[in-house]
C-alpha cells in the first residue's frame, strides 16, 4: 500500500473502500456506481464534466485518485469512455478492478506510472484536497496529458478559516490559491462551475445510503470505521456550514511547449 498523509484517511480510503466492496457484492451490481463515487457524489457533477470534457464513447481518459472506481463506472456504463485508473489505496484498487472491470494501477498522483503525453483527457475529482504536494500532483496530470489535452477537476475548497474539529489530513485551497497552482502548472482555465453534490435521482441516494448501512451493519465496532466515519463527517460539517465549497474546472494543457517551473524536474524523469 502507498501511504497517505493520515491514518484517518488510510481508514476511509482503504479499510472502507474493501468495505465497500464487499456491501455491494452483498446487496447488489446496481449499487456499485453510486457507492462507488467518493468525490462527486453526484450524478449531476458527473454530468456536467463529461459534457464539458467533450467525452465520447472510445475515448481514453485518465482517474487520478480513482478511488474505488464509481466515477470511472458511470463513465464507461453511460459514455462507453475507456478509463485507466490510478490510486494510491491497494483496496480501492482492488474493488474497482473487481466492480466494474477497470485498468487500474496503485500510485499516487504525484508519481503517475505513464509516458509523457499519453492520455488526451484525463479528471481528479475529490482529490488534490487529501494532499499537500498540489503542485507535485497538477504537474503530473500535465505531464501525462498531451499539448492541448483536457482535465476535469473537483476540488473541495474553503472561503474562509475553518471552523474545527477539522478532518485529518486534508488541506484545502482558496479558489485563489487553486488558481494560482493551475496557472503555475500550465493548466488554462476553460469552464468553472459549484457542483450540487446532493444532486442525484433518489435510487442513487437511497443505493448509496444502503451501502453505507451494510458497511455499518458488518463493521460499525471496528475502530477504522469510527475513524473514517468521523472524517468523513468532519467534510460533511464544512460543506453544510458552507465553509467549503465544492468547486468544479475544466482546463486545458497549453499548447506552447515551455515547461513550467514547478514541474520542470518531473519531465526531465
Ligand atoms: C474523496 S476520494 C475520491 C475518490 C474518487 N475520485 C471519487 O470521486 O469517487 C479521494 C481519493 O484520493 C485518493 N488519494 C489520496 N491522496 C492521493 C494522492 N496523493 N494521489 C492520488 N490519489 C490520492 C484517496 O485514496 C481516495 O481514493
Amino acid at each position: 500500500m502507498t501511504e497517505l498523509e493520515s491514518e484517518a484517511m488510510e481508514a476511509e480510503f482503504d479499510t472502507v473502500a474493501g468495505w465497500t466492496e464487499e456491501a455491494v457484492r452483498a446487496l447488489g451490481p446496481e449499487y456499485a456506481i453510486p457507492a462507488g463515487c467518493r468525490g462527486t457524489g453526484s450524478e449531476a457533477a458527473l454530468r456536467w464534466l463529461a459534457e464539458r470534457l467533450d467525452l465520447a464513447a472510445g475515448t481514453r481518459l485518465l482517474d487520478s485518485g480513482a478511488g474505488v472506481g464509481g466515477p470511472a463506472g458511470w463513465l464507461a456504463a453511460e459514455r462507453g469512455v475507456r478509463t485507466v485508473c490510478a490510486e494510491p489505496m491497494a483496496a480501492a484498487v482492488r474493488a474497482s478492478r473487481r466492480l466494474f472491470g477497470l485498468a487500474s494501477v496503485v500510485a499516487l498522483g504525484q508519481q503517475l506510472p505513464f509516458a509523457d503525453d499519453s492520455f488526451e483527457v484525463a479528471w481528479c475529482l475529490g482529490v488534490l484536497c487529501t494532499t499537500s504536494d498540489k503542485a507535485g500532483a497538477l504537474a503530473e496530470l500535465r505531464r501525462v496529458l498531451r499539448p492541448g489535452g483536457r482535465l476535469g477537476l473537483l476540488v473541495f475548497v474553503a472561503d474562509g478559516p475553518l471552523t474545527p474539529p477539522l478532518p485529518e489530513g486534508n488541506e484545502f485551497p482558496s479558489e485563489e490559491e487553486l488558481l494560482g497552482l493551475l496557472e503555475d502548472a500550465g493548466l488554462v482555465l476553460q469552464d468553472t462551475s459549484e457542483a450540487g453534490l446532493g444532486d442525484s435521482p433518489p435510487e442513487w441516494t437511497e443505493r448509496a445510503d444502503a451501502v453505507d448501512a451494510e458497511v455499518e451493519r458488518r463493521h460499525g465496532s471496528d475502530p477504522a470505521f469510527r475513524q473514517a466515519q468521523e472524517n468523513a463527517q468532519r467534510v460533511g460539517r464544512l460543506l453544510s456550514a458552507g465553509e467549503l465549497r465544492p468547486w468544479m474546472g475544466v482546463l486545458q494543457v497549453a499548447w506552447n511547449t515551455g515547461v513550467p517551473a514547478r514541474s520542470a524536474s518531473r519531465r526531465s524523469r
